[in-house]
């Protein structure tokens, strides 16, 4: 299965504190901002390089720099906005689409309700949201990437459950995921056990 669980003691320390049901909004967002620039580095290790024949002040050397190739990262509203700027920072070029998905509390159905794409097709694709939980707003999201000519797209998650991680497999096989958690399951709510509540309510203090 192309899970990749970030593993790194950093890591298993942050979502600690994210996890922690005392851990205030500030906080929160800072914990997000760390472990999403860990999975942002994990995400992207893959990434074309080639040769680049330089000067350093003592002699010439030939060293490595990224291709030049146009990233694209969408994050799907509204928890994955606080995963976007670790990306921004490491990969200044890269353009920014965004999804709005909201489950319904009830059903835990997400339905859509924004879409603004940049031109996906040849370019690498990221898909953020921190949690995979039913896997049903990852796989509606990547339905529409996949419709916008998005193509070998990579999702990011912070805790994922094996039931997510199951439902992406099976609408998209090969799908690479990358998550610093894989959780137990879900509770009978449809949320992520032993997870880390509302991450969308805990990041903006709703
Ligand atoms: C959360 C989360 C995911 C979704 C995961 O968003 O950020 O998008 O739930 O659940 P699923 O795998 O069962 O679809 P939510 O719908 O609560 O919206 P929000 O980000 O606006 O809080
Ligand atoms: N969305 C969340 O924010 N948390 C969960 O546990 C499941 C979906």
């Amino acid at each position: 299965m192309p899970l990749h669980l970030l593993d790194h003691p950093l890591a298993a320390h942050l979502v600690t504190h994210l996890r922690d049901r005392t851990t205030k909004p500030a906080t929160f967002r800072t914990l997000t901002h760390q472990l999403s620039l860990l999975l942002a580095i994990e995400a992207t290790a893959e990434l074309a390089t080639e040769p680049r024949a330089i000067e350093t002040p003592l002699e010439p050397v030939t060293g490595t720099v990224l291709r030049h190739q146009s990233l694209v990262i969408i994050p799907i509203l509204r928890a994955g906005l606080g995963m976007v700027a670790p990306f921004t920072e490491l990969f200044p070029e890269v353009s920014v689409g965004y999804l709005g998905l909201e489950r319904d509390h009830a059903t835990a159905e997400a339905r859509s309700y924004y879409c603004k794409l940049p031109p996906l097709a040849g370019r690498p694709v990221f898909l953020v949201d921190p949690m995979l939980a039913t896997g049903g707003s990852a796989v509606q999201a990547l339905d529409v990437v996949q419709a916008h000519g998005g193509k070998g797209v990579r999702l990011i998650s912070i805790v994922s459950a094996p039931e997510g991680v199951a439902a992406v497999e099976h609408a998209h096989p090969g799908t690479r995921i990358h998550t610093a958690a894989l959780d137990r399951g879900l509770n009978e709510r449809k949320y992520i056990v032993p997870g880390l509540g509302d991450f969308g309510d805990r990041l903006y203090g709703t």
